[in-house]
């Protein structure tokens, strides 16, 4: 039986979404939403500030140019890329609990991959691949806090990332894929980006699989201790993912995680 909900509802505190993401988002839904009051609450935190400049200088986005001004970086990423940045420092706390030191690692190579094979091969809205895949594993935040002890026992596991959430299920009675579901509910996250919440370990069982897919992809090709057979071809070409070189497409994603984590942890 499915204990997700009794173990949520039996949590003294489930976390809550970071406060400036609230805002963001709000932002997002009201129509005075643009680039001076984004400026705005981005200003008001000056580590943001700098994270938010070093990347727009860096190779990750190539601009080519000097940018000194969080509008002019604001005005060329976009509301969008912007909001996803925030997004990846903020959530930076909560993805950082011990035991897990990688955790927000995990996420930026994953966020970093989703989205650029969703650019390079046309898949779907870069910036939402972003997000689906920064997001994938919330879930281990929910575990985590069911019980720590017992769940850092699977941090260190080298198995198969989809065989890995078998053995949740066996110790929890759930998995980091239901409880990350539950919370992009509660966090009232879009249903796309739950459904890659949700999906990502059996893409195939959602009739929107695109985006659910490509988390699965990508979050194998950034395993450390990841094996060429672990490749799913034919999942790549279900979503027209026609890969020549799977070694050269890790190393590109592993190069523009390496910008992102270097850029926004300085
Ligand atoms: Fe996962
Ligand atoms: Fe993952």
């Amino acid at each position: 039986m499915d204990k997700t909900i009794d173990l949520i509802n039996n949590l003294k505190d489930i976390p809550a979404m970071p406060h400036v993401i609230v805002k963001v988002l709000r932002m997002l839904h009201s129509e005075k939403a643009g680039v001076p009051e984004l400026a705005n609450l981005v200003r008001c935190d000056q580590a943001l500030c700098t994270k938010l400049l070093a990347l727009v200088n860096s190779a990750y986005y190539g601009f080519g140019k000097h940018i000194v001004s969080i509008n002019m970086a604001i005005s060329l990423l976009g509301f969008k890329k912007t909001m996803n940045l925030i997004i990846a420092v903020a959530m930076n706390p909560l993805l950082s609990f011990q035991g897990a030191k990688s955790l927000w690692y995990h996420s930026l190579y994953t966020a970093a991959g989703c989205e650029y094979i969703a650019e390079k091969y046309k898949l779907i809205n870069p910036d939402d691949a972003f997000v689906m895949g920064f997001l994938h594993d919330i879930g281990k935040i929910v575990l985590n806090l069911i019980d720590s002890e017992r769940y850092q026992t699977f941090m260190s596991n080298d198995i198969h990332p989809d065989l890995n959430i078998q053995d949740e299920r066996l110790k929890f009675e759930t998995d980091h894929s239901s409880t990350g579901s539950l919370l992009a509910a509660r966090w009232q996250l879009p249903e796309s980006i739950k459904d890659a919440i949700r999906y990502h370990h059996y893409p195939l069982k959602v009739e929107n699989f695109v985006g659910p897919a490509i988390v699965n992809i990508v979050n194998i090709l950034v395993q450390e201790k990841y094996q060429d057979e672990w490749f799913d071809g034919e999942l790549a070409k279900m979503i027209k993912l026609n890969v020549d070189d799977v070694s050269a497409l890790r190393e590109e994603i592993f190069n523009r995680g390496n910008i992102l984590i270097k850029e926004l942890s300085s």
